[in-house]
């Protein structure tokens, strides 16, 4: 994990809704990703297009939110890449639909042929040909973060997820694992349809921090205090963290890599790196 900058909440924004656009930045989201897939229908591609690229270059460069762009895949692909090369205040692109390395290496090739050398990318897994090809996708050149779409997985396999999203587990676990073996950082949870029921969107979130992921992506602004809740690390699990850094500081000192903490239980090299991240995620850029 890179630790330099893990949002807590992605709000999607659709490319060609002015009036959202104009009060995005307002709604508290750590960043936004401004969609022109499937939230625009097909007559207004170009316009949702030509409307981000100029909401874009309007923002200033110094902006707290990351802003990220959902591209469409298939034959847009290029178009909307190409036409997103070069923004500074793009953070990345969100592969829709993608479908194995050959898209991330086809818009990395393209933007580096463009001489743009730091826009990131963001493969969105949701078929099934894309999960099983996740440990691929997640070594390709400029790959920042893994984000999972149940929605279209869903409509992909006939999986039907009940309350408990027991039947989506194999297959989070799969994205984490895939993420974590090719040393990125940890992926970016599913969108959840609830909009008006905290409640639910409390406990599904916290299932998805459990099962390894460090942000969700939203798409209302009332999902957006509930996520944060959850990818906060709260101030007893800070101080967990940093004493466990104190007892293994002291523990070593002594020339020991294993030692008991005040409960009895133990302390390790992993129990370490767990609490270093809890850290880093303490530390991350908040709004
Ligand atoms: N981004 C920015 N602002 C949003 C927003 C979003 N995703 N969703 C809602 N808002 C704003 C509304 O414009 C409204 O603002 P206002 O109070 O200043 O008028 C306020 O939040 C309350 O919204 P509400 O009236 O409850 O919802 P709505 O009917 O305006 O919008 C949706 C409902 C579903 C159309 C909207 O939430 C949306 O477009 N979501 C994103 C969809 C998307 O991008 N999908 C692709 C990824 S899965
Ligand atoms: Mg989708």
């Amino acid at each position: 994990m890179s630790g330099v900058s893990l949002p807590r909440s992605y709000l999607y924004v659709p490319g060609n809704a002015p009036e959202k656009l104009s009060k995005a930045l307002t709604r508290g989201a750590d960043a936004l990703i401004l969609d022109l897939e499937d939230a625009v229908p097909m007559t207004e591609k170009d316009n949702a297009r030509s409307t981000v690229v100029r909401w874009l270059r309007e923002q200033p460069a110094d902006l707290a939110t990351e802003l990220w762009v959902r591209i469409n895949p298939g034959p847009l692909l290029l178009t909307d890449a190409g036409a997103l090369a070069n923004i500074p205040t793009l953070t990345g692109l969100v592969i829709a639909k993608c479908e194995g390395p050959g898209d991330v290496s086809a818009v990395a090739d393209l933007l580096t042929a463009r001489g743009d050398i730091g826009t990131l990318l963001m493969p969105l897994i949701e078929t099934a040909r894309a999960v099983l090809a996740a440990p691929a996708i997640a070594e390709g050149p400029r790959v920042h973060q893994l984000q999972i779409g149940e929605v279209d997985l869903g409509a992909d396999t006939g999986i039907e997820p009940g309350a408990d999203e027991a039947e989506l587990g194999g297959i989070r676990s799969m994205i984490v694992l895939a993420s974590a073996a090719a040393q990125i950082n940890p992926p970016l949870g599913p969108v959840s349809r609830l909009t008006s029921d905290p409640e639910s969107l409390l406990a599904s979130t916290e299932r998805v921090r459990r099962q390894g992921f460090v942000g969700r992506a939203c798409i209302h602004p009332a999902q957006i205090p509930v996520v944060h809740d959850v990818f906060t690390p709260t101030e007893e699990e800070i101080a967990e963290a940093e004493s466990v850094l104190e007892v293994f500081a002291e523990a070593e000192a002594e020339g020991s890599g294993v030692v008991l903490d005040s409960a009895g239980r133990l302390i390790d090299l992993a129990v370490l790196r767990g609490a270093r991240k809890t850290l880093a995620l303490a530390d991350r850029p908040r709004r």
